[in-house]
């Protein structure tokens, strides 16, 4: 089992904590504790009052019902918690891939949702969203490489970097496909709920026997340092991970739990005062990579808060280094999705912090050409 490098992680290590004016990450605008406490209302007593035991391997049982009530269709068996859906991808992909399988996974795509099952053995065939269709995922390219060997289908929608999303029919398209050869679904739901033009998509895990999927608070919840996601699966694959858990992480601290607890209880109003904040950046950068469309091909973005436009007569990895290196701006370069063209930019962060980068990310297409 060899893992490579994370190239996506590997450039945060270093530039996140450079950055000044974050404009490449895939979350909104990160909570404090005591905004959060004031929102969800929870007082300094309760966080006081937490004992730090060990917890339920599974996570808490009120964590656990307030996630199955919002996304698992009340299943409270079918949950467990985890230390963000990383956690829950790593196990995933232990108890599911076998050497030799295949597997289908998106490219470009969040790199643990392919590399996983490569370490693992498996033979991973792409799925490839093109941007001759704006990224628009072509489901006759996926019928075209299943085979009977294809173990699981693994997909992210709202897609990270791109923002492409499915419709309702698409989706149903994708579960008949992965039906039909009898494979796994594996569906990442981290952008689930920041859609602009349709409602969220529903969860197939809900209606599809072989459908895992993942969830977690770190990206429209804006709280990736509470290290908290959750997977939805049947029973028999929550007991196989359970098991595999022992080796990895045991369970989450209490104290993450109760937080994480009141935040599901209060879900609507925290997602939709940064939903809409994503949304006006959104319309911002919208109106930025038009005033720049000499270097920026811009493709809209469905869902998530990130683009993922073509850079025109500039170098990505350049640019994105000059940014961070000269400007203090955070971007992704292209190349850590495997699309050296690109830049990732990351628009669900404070509207201040966003018109900075942009302008200087503008300032960084002149100097390069
Ligand atoms: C598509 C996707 N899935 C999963 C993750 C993992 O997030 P976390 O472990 O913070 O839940 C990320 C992180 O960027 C992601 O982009």
């Amino acid at each position: 089992m060899e893992f490579p490098m994370a190239r996506l992680e590997e450039w945060m290590r270093r530039a996140y904590f450079e950055a000044d004016f974050d404009i490449g990450s895939s979350g909104v605008e990160n909570y404090r504790l005591r905004e959060l406490r004031e929102l969800v209302g929870l007082s300094l007593d309760q966080l006081d009052d937490v004992v730090f035991h060990d917890s339920n391997t599974l996570g808490d049982f009120a964590l656990r019902q307030a996630i199955a009530h919002r996304y698992a269709g009340g299943k409270t068996e079918r949950v467990m918690a985890t230390h963000g859906s990383t956690e829950a991808n790593y196990l995933l992909h232990l108890a599911l891939v076998n050497p030799g399988e295949e597997v289908i996974a998106l490219a470009s795509a969040y790199q643990q949702l392919w590399s996983l099952a490569q370490g693992l053995g498996a033979s991973v065939r792409f799925w490839r969203l093109r941007p001759e269709n704006r990224f628009h995922p072509d489901l006759d390219d996926l019928r075209k490489l299943i085979s009977p060997r294809t173990r699981i289908i693994i997909v992210n929608f709202p897609h990270n970097p791109t923002g492409a999303g499915l419709s309702r029919e698409e989706q149903h398209e994708l579960v008949a496909a992965a039906e039909r050869c009898g494979a796994w679904l594996i569906w990442d739901a981290a952008f689930a709920e920041l859609v602009y033009t349709a409602p969220p998509l529903p969860n197939p895990a809900t209606w599809y026997p072989r459908a895992v999927s993942m969830g977690t608070l770190s990206k429209a919840f804006g709280l990736p340092g509470m290290r908290v996601g959750w997977c939805i699966a049947p029973p028999e694959i929550i007991n196989r991970l359970t098991s595999l858990r022992d080796y990895v992480s045991l369970h989450l601290s209490p104290l993450v739990e109760l937080i994480a607890r009141s935040v599901l209880k209060h879900a609507d109003q925290i997602l939709a005062n940064r939903l809409s904040a994503a949304r006006a950046n959104l319309a911002h950068c919208e109106r930025w990579a038009s005033a720049q469309r000499e270097f920026v091909e811009w493709i809209a973005p469905q869902g998530g808060v990130t683009a993922f436009p073509r850079l025109l007569h500039v170098d990505s990895d350049e640019v994105c280094r000059r940014l961070i290196a000269h400007h203090r701006v955070l971007t992704v370069p292209g190349s850590c999705f495997g699309c050296p063209e690109h830049i990732r930019l990351g628009f669900g962060g404070a509207r201040g912090e966003l018109e900075v980068g942009l302008d200087r990310l503008a300032k960084v297409f002149h100097e390069s050409t």
